[in-house]
Formats: C-alpha cells, structure tokens, sequence
C-alpha cells in the first residue's frame, strides 16, 4: 500500500496513519495483526481476552503473526481491577502503543516510555486534552459525537481542528471513518491519523454474531442512539427492540446513586458490570436482550470484507479522494 506519511506514522514507523480502533468483544488477533502486516497498527482492548492466561497467550500470538507495531487499550479508572496486570504483560511482551481511555494515564504513561512504547488517550474534549499533554501522553484519540463506543458530544468538524490549533501533540481522529473520503476529510481537518472502530466489525476476521454484522450492513445513522444505560458514560449502540424497551437513561434511582458523591465509587463499577455482560452476550450470541455497540458510520459500510480490503478501501480511496477534489 502507498505510503500517507504524517507525524503518527513518523511517531510510530509505520506507513499509513490508521489504528485499527481497539473495540471491546470486536478486537481480536487477526483483526490486530492483519491491520498492522497491512502498514496501519492494529490494537485491541486487553479486556477481551480474559482470564488472564488468554490475554498473554494473545499477545505471544500477536507477535508471532507479525512483526510490525501493534498496540493495546487500558481502561484506566477503577472499574478494571486487572489493569496492572493489562500493563505488565504488555510491557513484557514489548508492545509499541498504548491506548488509555476513562481515567487517568500517568501510570500507563510512565512505565510504557520506560520500554519506548508511544502512548496516547481517548479525549472528548481540550480540557481533557490538555491534562494528558502535560503528563506526557504522545498524542491523543479525539472521538467525536457520532463515534462508535464511547462518544464526545463534539463535530469531528470543529473538534479536530480544535485541538490541532490548542496542542503540540498529534491528533487522532476517531468517529465516523469508513472510507477514502472520510479518512481525506479527517486529515484535511489536520488530524495526523484516524482511529477506525465501526468499519471493522463488517469484516471477515470479526468473529461476532452474524446478526450484529448484518445490522452494521443494515443500519443507517439514524438507527445509532446514544445511552448511557451501559456504563454511565454515552456510548452509541444500535436502536434494537430492546433498546426501545430499557431506554437510553440510567434508572432515576441508579443515577442518582451515581452522581452522589459516596455512592459513586461503589455504583459506578456494578454499572460497568452489568452493561458489558449485556454487551458481551450480545455480541456472541443471538439473544432477544440485543445491545450492539457501533457509531453513525453505519450509514456508510454496505458489505462484510477482509480487514485486508479495508485498509485498501480507505488508503486508495484517500488517494483517489484527493486527487478528485475541486
Ligand atoms: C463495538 C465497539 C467497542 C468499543 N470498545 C472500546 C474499548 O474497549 N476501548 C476504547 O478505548 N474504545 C472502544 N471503542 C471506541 C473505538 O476505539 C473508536 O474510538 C471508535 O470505534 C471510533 O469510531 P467509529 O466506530 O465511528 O469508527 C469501541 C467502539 C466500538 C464500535
């Protein structure tokens, strides 16, 4: 593939500035190394490879099937009690980029520059943005409103441009990637790379329920509503019947145990539980309880392809993109 240098690619030595977003039940071992033997850098969540045996076996298994960069995701605030160990053997297994999301970094930041590793964090917003840069953190993902997952409430239009002008630091841009034009519009925004989630559960090596493709094939934006029934945080999924039927909003009395300042560090935890066991066994198998993580981009993916494909998809298609504008 044609090489899109940019300080990402600069900061890590691959050749095209494409992470293969790390998704939590998505990301697995053919997605990460297929994506990196590709030129981009695949990554994936430490958390879906549990118990903690699979998730070093994972990493072995990475390693061997490629040479190139890969990279993992630490979910940094207290709901993961195996993060310690989610950094150890990554360290161990010298993995090239770490991604933090919801929490503080310092840790993951620290211990990964002891072993050259580039680290950089999931923001929504500058204020965010900023504490990270001044812990040391190497760039950061800005996901914007539309974004599979965890979403900002922030454009991609105004947010990347946003943080480009306020930061020394690269900036990713996640929500909404699918294409060749999508990807242009990114970096003509002045990302330096995009985060590519959504796109990839419609590809071959994802091994989630078959319905949960087709419902990416299937959907359009406007299918995709934002809940914070699943962590306490907004994250988009799929409007199903079931989402129709527990809505979108934390039960009163749940969120009101969450935003009291005592009940808070016990609440939050159970939510996280609850909303990944539901993610989880709909992602595996077919079941009426059908909570589907994926971002606006629905609107733009029509078909299952290889992770291979893809990446050809959104580098040739950047190529023909902006040779093509006005
Ligand atoms: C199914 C799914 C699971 C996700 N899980 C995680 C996760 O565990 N950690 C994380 O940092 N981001 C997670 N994300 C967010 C992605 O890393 C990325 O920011 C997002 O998918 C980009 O937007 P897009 O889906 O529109 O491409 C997830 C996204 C999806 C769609």
């Amino acid at each position: 593939m044609k090489p899109i240098p940019t300080n990402f690619t600069k900061l890590l030595g691959i050749d095209v500035p494409i992470i293969g977003a790390p998704m939590f039940l998505v990301s697995n071992v053919d997605i990460v190394t297929e994506v990196s033997n590709c030129g981009g850098i695949g990554t994936f969540p430490a958390l879906n490879y549990r118990p903690i045996e699979a998730y070093k076996k994972a990493l072995v298994d990475m390693r061997a099937r490629t040479k190139k960069p890969i990279g993992v995701n630490i979910i940094v605030n207290k709901s993961n009690s195996r993060q310690a160990e989610d950094l150890k053997y990554a360290l161990d297994a010298g993995v090239n980029l770490f991604i933090t999301s919801l929490g503080n970094p310092s840790t993951v930041i620290v211990e990964g520059h002891k072993i050259g590793a580039k680290i950089i964090c999931d923001v929504t917003n500058l204020d965010h943005a900023k504490k990270v840069q001044d812990l040391g953190a190497d760039g950061v993902i800005a996901v914007g409103y539309g974004a599979g997952g965890h979403a900002g409430p922030i454009s991609p239009i105004v947010l990347i441009p946003w943080l480009k002008r306020e930061l020394k630091i690269p900036v990713i841009a996640a929500g909404g990637v699918t294409d060749g034009p999508t990807m242009a519009a990114m970096l003509a925004l002045g990302a330096d790379g995009v985060s590519v989630g959504t796109r990839f559960i419609a590809s071959k090596e994802a091994q989630v329920e078959n319905g949960y493709k087709n419902a990416i094939v299937t959907s359009s934006p406007e299918d995709i509503v934002l809940t914070t029934r699943i962590s306490g945080t907004p994250a988009n999924v799929i409007r199903t019947p079931y989402i129709d039927k527990v809505g979108t909003d934390l039960p009163w009395a749940i969120g009101a145990l969450k935003n009291n300042k005592l009940a808070k560090k016990y609440v939050t935890p159970l939510i996280h539980l609850f909303g990944m066991r539901a993610l989880d066994q709909a992602a595996n198998k077919p079941t009426w309880k059908t909570v589907w993580s994926a971002g606006q981009g629905v609107g733009l993916i029509d078909d299952v392809l290889s992770c291979r494909e893809i990446m050809e998809t959104l580098v040739n298609g950047y190529f023909e993109t902006i040779e093509q504008m006005p």
